[in-house]
């Protein structure tokens, strides 16, 4: 099962991903996630894509999408995966597109978690993430047992840098300027699926399964 999360900023694609990745047994590829790593261990990637993702630009596409084509090409991902913000833009997706009808396959669906841009800016201050696994939290809706601490690995939780309200109102012009007429581009080939997200995690994540069955 090849699954695309789509949605805005925050929406929370990547604690449903994380849902998705368990319950469904295929890997969580998130583009953003594998950019921070980067970015932790100073490789040359982490040093090139910050200074874009520090202002809430989009990294450009000739780093991202071989970062994401190397790792679908992973054994793991043979059965399928979850990627959470990837693609971010029509030449992103064209590219994907054309890379699996290659191996003469297709994305099954492509899931958008909507949520109006008014609860984004609020959602993004509360959310704290891990610096080592990825996981994500919200000091209010969704808290660690521990408060700093990540409950699955025990590592630090941080506010991301991207996270600050001014930049967090640049990635939603970018969003809605590059991102999101990939709704239409998904939905002109059958595999779109909209699920509200402004409600509580674990019912959007039951809206999800009811699609994916
Ligand atoms: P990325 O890491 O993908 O960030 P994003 O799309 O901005 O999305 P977020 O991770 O901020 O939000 P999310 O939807 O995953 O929400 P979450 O589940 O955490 O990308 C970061 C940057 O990397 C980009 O700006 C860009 O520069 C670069 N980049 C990455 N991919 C790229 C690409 N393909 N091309 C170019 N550049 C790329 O939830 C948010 C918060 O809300 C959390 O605190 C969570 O606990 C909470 N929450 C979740 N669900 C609910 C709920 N139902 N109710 C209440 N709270 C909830
Ligand atoms: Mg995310």
């Amino acid at each position: 099962m090849k699954i695309i999360m789509l949605g805005a900023p925050g929406a929370g694609k990547g604690t449903q991903a994380k849902m998705i990745a368990e319950k469904y047994g295929i890997p969580h590829v998130s583009t953003g996630d594998i950019f921070r790593a980067n970015i932790k261990n100073g490789t040359a990637l982490g040093i090139e894509a910050k200074k874009y993702m520090d202002q809430g630009l989009l990294v450009p596409d000739e780093l991202t999408v071989k970062i994401l084509l190397d790792r679908v090409a992973q054994p793991d991902c043979a059965d399928g995966y979850v990627l959470d913000g990837f693609p971010r833009t029509i030449p992103q997706a064209q590219v994907l597109d054309e890379a699996l009808e290659e191996l003469g396959d297709a994305i099954d669906y492509a899931i958008n978690v909507e949520v109006p841009d008014e609860n984004i800016v609020k959602r993004m201050s509360g959310r704290r993430a891990c610096v080592s696994c990825g996981a994500t939290y919200h000091v209010e809706h969704i808290p660690p047992r521990e408060e700093g601490i990540c409950d699955k690995c025990g590592k630090e939780l941080i506010l991301r840098d991207d996270d600050k309200p001014e930049t967090v109102q640049n990635r939603l012009q970018v969003y809605h300027e590059q991102t999101q007429p990939l709704i239409d581009f998904y939905g002109a080939k059958g595999v779109l699926k909209t699920v509200d997200g402004t409600v509580d995690s674990k019912e959007v994540f039951a809206a999800i399964e009811a699609i994916l069955g």
